[in-house]
């Protein structure tokens, strides 16, 4: 492909993971560093197109020429990716997000009592904004991309989790992350297969999270509708 062959085109990317308070202080939170959604982001710039980089908790320093969008929560990230899906050519969805969240987040910070009772953490349900998005397209046209990170389990492979998922979630694209033994969150490297619509795996060599940035790339340049000459 050209360099700069994302020209024209609008692209928003989730990065980072989300965090849940409990009070002010405390969180249910996971350990995504950020470094695949910022990958894209990088990539996708570099390539011509518009990014909007909407992060959830990470360190990492903003990729030049990309708007950051900052957030904490799942519920905030999912308000930031709907209210701009409808301006966006693709919409790839890496970052780490909470599935449940504490049920009322406490005012001042939780104290240990003298009687040593422990308080009970009542959760609620999250949004699904990867199904939300997908179920509910703003644009037909638009290419929808979600990562699953999964360790397999004795009656499933990490495949076979990855395609069940990508029939719940209804992504054009799923790109499935091994992550068992702790491999993938905060390295540079990813292991990866990608799942297309049909759940046929398209191969993706190891190797960093920059190399299967710009294999993801394109492949959604490819998906999208060819201009009429
Ligand atoms: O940030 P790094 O350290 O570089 O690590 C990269 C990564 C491992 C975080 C990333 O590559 C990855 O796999 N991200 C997805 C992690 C995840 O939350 O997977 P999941 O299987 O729980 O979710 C599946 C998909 O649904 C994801 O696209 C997720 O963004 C999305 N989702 C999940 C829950 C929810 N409530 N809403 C969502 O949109």
């Amino acid at each position: 492909q050209s360099v700069a062959d994302l020209t024209g085109k609008h692209v928003l990317i989730s990065a980072g993971g989300t965090r849940e308070h409990l009070d002010p202080v405390r969180y249910l939170g996971n350990s995504s560093s950020g470094k695949q959604g910022y990958a894209l982001a990088r990539i996708a710039a570099a390539r011509g197109a518009k990014v909007t980089l909407v992060a959830a908790n990470s360190e990492l320093p903003d990729p030049a020429g990309v708007q950051v969008v900052p957030v904490v929560s799942a519920q905030e990230l999912y308000d930031e990716i709907t209210g701009r899906a409808a301006d966006a050519d693709a919409i790839v969805m890496a970052a780490a997000v909470a599935d449940f969240r504490p049920a009322d987040v406490v005012e001042h910070k939780i104290k240990k009592t003298a009687d040593g009772a422990v308080p009970a953490v009542n959760l609620v349900q999250n949004p699904d904004i990867l199904h939300t998005i997908s179920h509910d397209r703003a644009r037909p046209d638009q290419i929808i991309v979600g990562f699953a990170a999964e360790t397999g389990d004795a009656d499933h492979t990490v495949l076979d989790l990855g395609r069940a998922k990508l029939e719940r979630k209804g992504c054009d694209l799923l790109v499935v992350n091994d992550v068992s033994g702790g491999k993938v969150f905060g390295s540079d490297l990813n292991e990866a297969v990608i799942l297309d619509r049909a759940g046929t795996a398209l191969p993706v060599p190891s190797g960093s999270k920059d190399a299967l940035s710009g294999v993801i790339w394109n492949l959604v340049a490819t998906h999208w509708p060819t201009p009429r000459p």
